[in-house]
């Protein structure tokens, strides 16, 4: 079951410059960095009451956050609902049709287990599931 909304990711071109503008011109503070090699990806992460806004940057120039940038720039990337049963929701979501980017979970930030959806399947948007963690 999905138990709120864990994060808003924004595809940043530029990492120093968007933590800039979050922390010291929108004043939301930046409570930590992550890198997470298997999705080449590095994150800085700024909560606000109830989620929090996750900027996310490629590591080395490729992957799937540089093939959003080259497309279209920077922008909204995806949002992540946090479950209380990972695999039990993919099974459910997988019966009713939908798809998803990978055959299973994988390793996300912070030694999360998280799968996305497939943005064919929720009218372009890419969902995030991550699976709450105790
Ligand atoms: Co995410």
């Amino acid at each position: 079951m999905l138990l709120r909304l864990d994060h808003i990711a924004i595809a940043v071109p530029d990492l120093e410059r968007a933590i800039h503008r979050f922390a010291d011109d929108l004043g939301i503070p930046l409570a930590g960095r992550d890198s997470v090699p298997t999705q080449k990806t590095t994150t800085a992460f700024f909560p606000i009451p109830g989620t929090r806004i996750e900027l996310v940057h490629p590591l080395d120039q490729s992957g799937p956050i540089q093939a959003f940038l080259d497309k279209r720039g920077g922008g909204l990337h995806h949002l992540c609902f946090a479950t209380d049963d990972l695999e039990g929701d993919v099974e459910t979501l997988r019966a009713k049709g939908y798809q998803f980017i990978t055959p299973g979970p994988v390793a996300g930030a912070h030694n999360s287990r998280v799968i996305f959806i497939h943005p064919k399947s929720c009218d372009g948007v890419l969902i995030e599931l991550v699976a709450e963690q105790r």
